[in-house]
């Protein structure tokens, strides 16, 4: 019975795989809307994901949130481990500090003994602001590593569970609405046929980056993040990405 049910997640994980038009899928077990321990178990896949791809001084870009953050117990020294360099893949977000890139960055590094860069600006700049902080040189720094990344490591959110976190204002969940917005990742917002729709204006690794970074781990699970990781991956996707998730999510995609 335990073969079957393993050979019976390793045929939806191609299919899934195949329906995204990604690498690789893996599903774990369970539904975190429904049992939040589930977060941990794509926390591992995902840890010892990175640590089985990861090579001496390769750079990771790291977004934040609670599924990404969930790698941390999974991570300890190794020989490729302790020469990574973590790099926030974005600004700060809002006020939930635990959850923030920069946060994760530095827990990620101490668990592996390896260095790390951080980005602190606000979200939601102002076009001037922008402008200006970007010709920073202690910005310029980061976002010069965002050109040679070679592993990302992302989570995918729902457009609102996003919207309020950031506490957009008012006029932006309005317009997130109307344009029917589903998914989030990166600070861009999809609608289900996967156009961008929306952008938050901080500074930040952009999707052409991604593309072009050689290796992508894409977490997020919950029946509840279906329609935005579907969405995400509409949007001319990055193939080379691999999907760690659950079955809450993965059932709801392939059951359409
Ligand atoms: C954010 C990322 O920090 O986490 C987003 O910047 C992502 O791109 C989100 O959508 C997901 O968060 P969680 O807590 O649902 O894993």
């Amino acid at each position: 019975e335990m073969f079957q049910e393993v050979s019976g997640l390793s045929t939806k994980e191609k299919k899934l795989a195949e329906i995204l038009g990604i690498k690789k899928v893996i599903i774990v077990p369970g539904d975190m809307d429904v049992d939040s321990s589930i977060q941990l178990l794509l926390g591992k896949e995902a840890g010892d994901y990175l640590t089985a791809i990861a090579k001496k001084d390769f750079t990771v870009a790291i977004t934040g949130g609670s599924t990404v953050a969930a790698l941390k117990n999974f991570l300890s020294p190794s020989k490729s481990l302790s020469t990574l360099t973590f790099v926030a893949a974005r600004g700060s977000l809002g006020n939930e500090m635990n959850l923030q890139a920069n946060t994760l960055v530095s827990q990620f590094a101490a668990k592996c003994g390896a260095d790390f860069r951080t980005l602190y600006l606000p979200e939601n700049l102002s076009e001037t602001a922008f402008m200006t902080m970007i010709q920073e040189p202690i910005v310029k720094e980061v976002v010069d590593f965002y050109d040679r990344i070679d592993i990302v490591v992302h989570g995918i959110g729902t457009a609102k569970e996003m919207a309020y976190r950031r506490d957009s204002g008012e006029s932006v969940i309005k317009m997130l609405d109307e344009k029917k917005a589903v998914g989030e990742a990166f600070g861009y917002y999809f609608d289900e046929a996967g156009n961008i729709i929306y952008r938050i204006n901080t500074i930040g690794i952009q999707l052409e980056q991604v593309k072009q970074s050689p290796h992508i781990i894409a977490v997020a699970g919950g029946t509840l993040k279906a329609k935005a990781i579907q969405a995400y991956f509409k949007n001319e996707t990055a193939h080379q990405t691999i999907l760690i998730t659950d079955e809450g999510a993965a059932n709801a995609i392939l059951n359409k």
